[in-house]
């Protein structure tokens, strides 16, 4: 058992090292940005200047009813293009919503995607365009790294949750509700043409939306940021980042129509995008999509409740990247030890500021073997983190998240 634990390790360090190494050869240049108040009325004209001639916008209806997209639509009607709407996105897009999605684009000769909404649309335009492009590849054999190989039709990404970063990544993440998995594919084929940053966009966004999503993003910067997959770059991403989702997410939950937060938070998912795409997450995600997949727990609250409980676990092998990311926080304390345990207690206590709850309601007992297992089917060899976890931490760690 000790001997086959050693290897096992090995091979996923190997493993790790050889992605690190190979993701030198891709090209990671950030997507087009349009940023600032009032940048979605810019949109029309890049995409008519690029020679696209019809959009399908991809959104959800919650976000039609809003009205959130009536000034894309008179600016794309003013620009003169065409488009035509798919707006039954379900939270947590699913394999139906981007075959249905893709079969749409192709009926209507459609030549670019406007994927406008949280992560949940932008991730169904990905994988719709994944299905455009290798149509006889079913989604779930792409999943993992570097599997697709072909370029997706362009999308022009309007993220309107402050979170995701997907508008950033080379990730769609996708659910399969028969078989009650969500898993993600990760391709540099995947990275949207650009990403639209308003934020007029949300100032609707409710409360608690705001809330988790902003801390997915500070899960995104954080698992990082204490991976084995950094560069200058990501690190700088992510510790800008995390010191906009402390200085920003409170106001932007209490005053959701404060603009400057708003804006610093879009500004903040998506260096955190732009960190994680690079530097990959960690067991945080890999548990989190795995309680999304079996009992539609949104992502950024699963992700909000375990961050803690995994950097616990992680213990004293990441202090000085913890005592990092306190001091760009504003944090003060003696030592890395100290720093660290200062960023976890500030973490609880952001949580506990934003209402997020500590336990995961929808968890049972019985589903914690399976849930563990498929977390590390996701998570190794894949992600650099910094400690390897087995199958009975995992179970532990997630015993610690039953309600009580
Ligand atoms: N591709 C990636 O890199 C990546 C990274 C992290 C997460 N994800 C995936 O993204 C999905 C979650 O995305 P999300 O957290 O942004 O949520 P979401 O897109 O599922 O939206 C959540 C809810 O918020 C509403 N909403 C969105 N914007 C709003 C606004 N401005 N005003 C009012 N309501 C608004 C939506 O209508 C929806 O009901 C998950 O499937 C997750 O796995 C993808
Ligand atoms: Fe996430």
């Amino acid at each position: 058992m000790f001997i086959t634990n050693i290897f096992y390790k090995l091979y996923c360090r190997i493993f790790q090292n050889i992605l690190r190494w190979g993701s030198y050869i891709f090209n990671w240049d950030p997507p087009k940005l349009l940023k600032g108040q009032g940048s979605l009325k810019g949109l029309p004209n890049l995409i008519f200047k690029e020679g696209f001639k019809k959009a399908l916008v991809v959104t959800d209806k919650n976000l039609i009813e809003l009205g959130l997209l009536d000034p894309l639509f008179e600016s794309l009607q003013a620009e003169g293009l065409s488009y035509l709407v798919f707006d039954r996105v379900r939270p947590n897009p699913t394999l139906e919503n981007a075959d249905e999605v893709a079969a749409l684009y192709k009926s209507e000769a459609c030549d670019c995607f406007i994927a406008f909404g949280g992560g949940s649309p932008i991730d169904c335009a990905k994988s719709a365009g994944l299905r455009l492009v290798r149509p006889r590849t079913p989604l779930h054999l792409m999943q993992g790294v570097l599997k697709v190989f072909r370029k997706i039709p362009p999308i022009f990404a309007v993220p309107t949750t402050a979170g995701t970063g997907s508008e950033a990544t080379v990730a769609t993440v996708i659910s399969n509700p028969e078989k009650q998995e969500k898993f993600a594919i990760s391709d540099p084929a995947l990275r949207p043409f650009c990403a639209v940053l308003d934020p007029l966009l949300t100032l609707g966004l409710p409360k608690h939306i705001t809330a988790t999503t902003g801390v997915d993003a500070l899960t995104h910067a954080v698992e990082a940021y204490v991976g084995r997959s950094n560069t200058g770059q990501t690190r700088q991403d992510a510790l800008l980042a995390c010191r906009l989702i402390f200085e920003n997410l409170p106001t932007a939950c209490q005053d959701g129509g404060n603009l400057v937060a708003r804006e610093n938070m879009l500004v903040a998912a998506h260096h955190a995008g732009l960190a994680f795409t690079r530097a990959y997450v960690g067991y945080v995600h890999a548990i989190a999509h795995k309680l999304g997949g079996y009992y539609n727990v949104p992502h950024g609250l699963a992700n909000a409740v375990i961050l803690p409980y995994v950097l616990e676990f992680y213990g004293s092998k990441i202090d000085k990247q913890l005592a990092q990311i306190a001091l760009a926080i504003g944090l003060e304390g003696p030592d890395d030890a100290h720093l660290a345990r200062a960023f976890i207690e500030a973490l609880k206590k952001l949580n506990h500021d934003l209402d997020i709850p500590h336990k995961i309601q929808e968890l049972k007992a019985e589903d914690i073997p399976t849930l563990a297992k498929m977390a590390l089917k996701e998570a190794n060899p894949l992600y650099p983190v910094p400690v390897l976890m087995n199958q009975s931490q995992c179970e532990d760690l997630l015993k610690k998240l039953l309600p009580s």
